[in-house]
């Protein structure tokens, strides 16, 4: 992969069209997590101490091409000029006359954030003349949004095309953390993925096992491959109708030489709440009133073994519910480990997605993973081999 990179870049004076993800989580108006408003602000710096006019552009929800005021990015300016310690201006629309003026009274060194993108339906439709009025406003474009990396849109892809483009700083750093786990890994490799559904990984879980040494699968889905192979699975959430496309993931694994880790036991109970009655049971002992809620002690002692035999952890998706207490013991067990291995300098741990985000925060150890990406639809497109149209625009 070739990119341009920002270090070194003549700036001064030049106007940066910064594609960002300020898609946050939000109540009433007020920002609930600043993770990605804290992830722009490394290129933020890089910029505005390199001279540059540094312009903001962002999506907000999905408006679907109107203006509604409840999706509007402006909740975002008060946090934002908190974090980056500085005055951030402000344009009620992101293309335009007034977007013009705005760029116009900054000055070098100023930052303004635009309004939401979306509000125009040309954003997602990539529309070449919607994409020219924004590169219309700048003279080059950074993109610091790998979360939006998937979408195929006027910000993330079509004015890549109009101006010198450059990954930002963020961008740069997810981009060579992925590549350090599923690009060049240093081997022997393993995944963990989990969750609830086979349905929604299935182009995930046929790209590892013709990329990885070894696959751990758990959650419901591991109930799918369970009941696949033969085993009774009582009460528990399973995609019956996915069996025989679980028993092809298999035969793919074993045709890969890819060893895959399905639960030896299970932890079990009668209903999915907080603190009720549960039982440890081998494969095939599931009662029809039980559900499977976590991976047993040997299945988790096994996987510990297996991470502690290899350099490379890539993880998307929880072990077991583990939300609900005690259900989340073999999610924190093996996050623990990874964490640990990875503090010895042993283990290189990637990880990514919504709930894995949850999960290892809920164990304490993100900050000791290689990398933990916040990204949810690009995290799972890049862990299923596809190309992401906001990654490759930014190639030379
Ligand atoms: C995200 O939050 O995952 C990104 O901002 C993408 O948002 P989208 O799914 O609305 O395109």
């Amino acid at each position: 992969m070739t990119f341009r990179t920002l270090q070194g870049a003549d700036l001064s004076g030049k106007t940066a069209l910064v594609r960002v993800d300020f898609n946050v989580p939000m109540e009433n108006g007020v920002v609930q997590d600043d993770t990605r408003l804290r992830s722009a602000l490394p290129t933020i710096d890089l910029l505005t101490k390199a001279g540059a006019k540094v312009v903001l552009l962002a999506h907000f929800d999905r408006p679907k091409g109107k203006r509604v005021p409840e999706m509007s990015l402006k909740p975002v300016v008060a946090p934002l000029a908190a974090l980056a310690k500085r005055d951030i201006a402000w344009s009620d629309d992101c293309i335009g006359a007034e977007a013009k003026a705005v760029i116009d009274r900054l000055k070098p060194g100023g930052v303004a954030l635009f309004e939401n993108l979306r509000y125009h339906s040309g954003e997602e439709m990539n529309d070449p003349a919607f994409a020219a009025e924004l590169a219309k406003l700048g003279d080059v474009y950074v993109n610091d949004a790998f979360s939006a990396a998937h979408r195929a849109h006027a910000s993330t892809e079509g004015l890549a095309k109009l101006l010198p483009a450059y990954p930002g700083l963020s961008m740069e750093r997810e981009l060579t953390a992925l590549d350090a786990a599923l690009g060049k890994p240093e081997r022997p490799v393993i995944g963990i993925v989990g969750g609830s559904k086979v349905s929604t990984k299935l182009d995930l879980l046929k790209n590892l096992v013709t990329r990885l040494d070894k696959l751990a699968i758990g959650g419901g889905m591991a109930n799918t491959f369970l009941y696949a192979m033969g085993h009774d699975v009582g009460a528990s959430y399973c995609e019956k109708d996915l069996a025989e496309t679980a028993r092809e993931i298999i035969r793919l694994a074993g045709k890969n030489n890819c060893k895959l880790f399905l639960p030896l036991d299970i932890v079990v109970a009668e209903q999915m709440a907080s603190g009720v009655p549960t039982r440890v049971r081998g494969l095939g002992e599931v009662d029809e009133h039980e559900r499977i809620l976590d991976a047993g002690p040997e299945s988790v002692a096994r996987l510990k073994r297996a991470i502690g035999n290899s350099r490379t952890l890539i993880w998307n998706g929880p072990l077991g519910v583990f939300e609900i207490p005690p259900f989340q013991r073999a999610t924190m067990e093996a996050a623990w480990h990874a964490a640990e291995l990875c503090r010895d300098g042993k283990l290189i741990a990637v990880a990514g997605g919504g709930d894995t985000v949850s999960a290892l925060n809920m164990a304490g150890v993100t900050v000791d993973f290689t990398f933990v990406s916040t990204a949810g639809g690009a995290f799972l497109e890049w862990m299923e081999g596809k190309e992401l149209p906001g990654v490759e625009a930014l190639k030379v």
